[in-house]
């Protein structure tokens, strides 16, 4: 070869290599041109979906306020138009409401139901619906519904005899019973004492002896009891075994704590005197004031030795009816 054909090789070689230089660059840039392209098309898609889903969000959220503001909005207009339908005499579904309040309406046929009481039945019965009627009638007549310790017995009833003296009905500072007089060293009221002398009697004959040790006490007198118990003891606990100044039922001259033939009250119960005065105090007109059974009414724990005198008419019929609180008694027949 010679030189000549030499020199023309190698420029159409260089013209080659020119050549594989200029596609080699148009196919990076269109390589290039094809990327963008694509990542451009992946936005468009991410910013359509994002759109999108944002539209949806937008609608459900509308769509929830449109329902629940109508729902509000026809609540009292259908009470209005069920009400309207009612008073023109068409027959209709009642309001809810109304129904569940008929549902409460305690049993009309108990004789010792008080009309002007109806709503506090209701509302007793609708917080107690484990109670019977008669329970929520006599319940609620004896102020069970009320809170405790804000009720004064009106002055028209302080020398009844069916004074009733509890958590719920107060004597005043300074209230004095009539007709108190002196046994066995305590003060009680005539027939009370005249009773209680009669039982002693008839309990000795027996070989048992029973004694008074508290009779009548004033509001005075209480208050310092109860504070001295105080001083020892929680409220929460003084006020299940002592009445606060004004509650106790040694107020009237007709209660009275007894010892049997062993001092102390709560030996009371282990005496051969108490299974005694159990069965037989109904005969002489009094009952045992506070049981195991009705602490929930009372309030107060069992104390065997507190005796009341409501005469024999009322111990007896408690006993037949098997009445276990003057509380029922007295709101089911002496009010
Ligand atoms: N122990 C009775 C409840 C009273 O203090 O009257
Ligand atoms: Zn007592």
């Amino acid at each position: 070869m010679n030189q000549l054909q030499e020199r023309e090789l190698k420029s159409q070689r260089m013209e080659e290599l020119r050549r594989r230089r200029i596609l080699e660059r148009k196919r990076e840039i269109a390589r290039k041109k094809k990327r963008k392209k694509l990542i451009r098309k992946v936005l468009i898609s991410m910013l359509l979906f994002f759109a999108a889903t944002a539209t949806i969000v937008l609608c459900v959220l509308l769509f929830d306020t449109i329902i629940k503001d109508a729902s509000s909005r026809k609540t009292p207009v259908a009470t209005q138009v069920e009400y309207t339908q009612q008073n023109s005499e068409d027959v209709v579904e009642e309001p809810i409401e109304k129904k569940e309040e008929q549902k409460i309406i305690v049993d009309d046929s108990i004789e010792y139901k008080d009309e002007t009481k109806e709503e506090r039945y209701a509302s007793y019965k609708k917080q107690n619906p484990h109670f019977s009627d008669e329970e929520i009638i006599w319940r609620v007549n004896a102020n069970l519904d009320k809170p405790k310790y804000e009720y004064d017995i009106p002055v028209s009833g302080y020398d009844d005899p069916y004074i009733i003296v509890n958590k719920y009905y107060k004597v005043p500072d300074g209230y004095h019973p009539p007709d108190l007089k002196s046994f066995d060293g305590q003060l009680l009221r005539e027939e009370t004492g005249n009773a209680y002398k009669k039982m002693r009697e008839d309990a000795l004959k027996q070989g048992l002896n029973i004694r008074v040790v508290s009779g009548y006490r004033s509001v005075e007198y209480q208050r310092g009891l109860y504070n001295r118990y105080l001083s020892n003891d929680s409220r929460e606990n003084v006020d299940r075994y002592s009445a606060r100044p004004g509650y106790s039922e040694h107020h009237t001259g007709m209660a009275m704590d007894i010892f049997g033939s062993q001092d102390g009250l709560r030996n009371f119960e282990n005496t051969p005197e108490y299974p005694w005065v159990r069965d037989n105090c109904y005969k002489y007109g009094f009952i045992i004031r506070y049981l195991v059974e009705t602490e929930d009414i009372t309030g107060y724990e069992s104390e065997p030795w507190h005796l009341r005198y409501v005469g024999t008419k009322v111990s007896t019929e408690m006993k037949e009816k098997n009445i276990k609180s003057f509380e029922e008694y007295h709101a089911k027949y002496l009010q």
